[in-house]
């Protein structure tokens, strides 16, 4: 069995993306910069908003978050997002989601300019993506994608059971592992609360990316020997011996399935960190598609 780990790629793409940063501004142009408009007190929203921002600095990104009350009505959030569109300076943004429910989500993604959208949530670069057009593909689909192309994993024919479907990560991870590329070519099954037969469907998968937000859904004796596991979920259980009080748990019972499997991402350290590198890729992407001449 072979660790899938996101921690130690997502470094070295690190790595690559901070010589990239250089080289961009040894030229005299300004580094790329990234927003992040974070409504509201959620523990996890915040915690992943700060490491995207962490991740920021680490690379030399400019960053900024913008903080709105969790009372903050529909179209203010709106007005926010409008003037981080027409920001000259911002080069790719992103609203952090959930959102309260008095705000309709799908209404705020598609108002975010789709040449900044470095989520790749707006319904223009979902379809460009499903399309196999040029597109920012989400951002945790896109580090899965990276995750098997550096481990060289072989998709081509396998039988891919994806399990979720979320705008954020199933949908598009089944559109990506089923287009005509590597990673791609597999055989890809949707799995979501009314399928049927779930045990046999898994069993035959020869790669699972669970993605349910339900801890440990996933148990050895639903799974092959040899399967590739990517464990999407990252739930937070209470656990008074920890400093923070909670641990992060994922969507597959690592205990009882990492003896079956020939790979397989632990949670944390797998495809968590995979996903902020890959929103620092799309906004590399979206700063290099602007005009970036230093102010100084
Ligand atoms: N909430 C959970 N995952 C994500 C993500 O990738 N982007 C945003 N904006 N919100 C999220």
């Amino acid at each position: 069995m072979i660790i899938l780990d996101g921690k130690k790629t997502s470094q070295d793409l690190r790595n690559e993306i901070a010589e990239e940063v250089s080289k961009i501004t040894t030229k005299g142009y300004r580094p790329p910069h990234l927003a992040a408009i974070l409504v509201g007190n959620n523990g996890a929203s915040i915690t992943y908003v700060n490491a995207k921002i962490k991740a920021c600095e680490e690379v030399g990104f400019k960053s900024t978050l913008v903080r709105l009350s969790d009372t903050v009505s529909q179209d203010e959030l709106l007005e926010e997002v409008e003037k981080l569109n027409q920001d000259e300076s911002v080069d790719g943004f992103i609203v952090q989601l959930p959102l309260p429910v008095h705000i309709r989500e799908q209404k705020v993604i598609t108002a975010i300019d789709p040449r900044k959208d470095v989520d790749g949530f707006h319904p223009q670069n979902l379809g460009r993506m499903a399309l196999g057009m040029t597109a920012f593909a989400p951002a945790t689909p896109s580090g899965i994608i990276e995750l098997l192309d550096r481990y060289n994993i072989e998709t081509g024919g396998k039988h891919c059971v994806v399990l979720g479907r979320s705008h954020i990560v199933g949908m598009p991870m089944s559109l990506l592992m089923s287009r005509n590329a590597y990673p791609g070519n597999a055989t890809v099954t949707v799995c979501h609360s009314h399928t049927r037969n779930l045990d046999s469907i898994l069993r035959s998968a020869d790669i699972i990316i669970a993605a349910v937000g339900r801890p440990n859904f996933v148990t050895g004796d639903m799974v092959k020997d040899g399967v590739v596991i990517v464990d999407v979920g990252i739930t937070r259980i209470v656990d008074t011996e920890k400093k923070s009080g909670y641990r992060l748990v994922g969507d597959v019972d690592f205990d009882s399935v990492a003896p079956k499997a020939a790979f397989i991402t632990p949670v944390p350290g797998g495809v968590g960190p995979m996903t902020i590198v890959s929103l620092l890729k799309n906004t590399l992407i979206a700063a290099r598609l602007r005009v970036r001449k230093t102010s100084k």
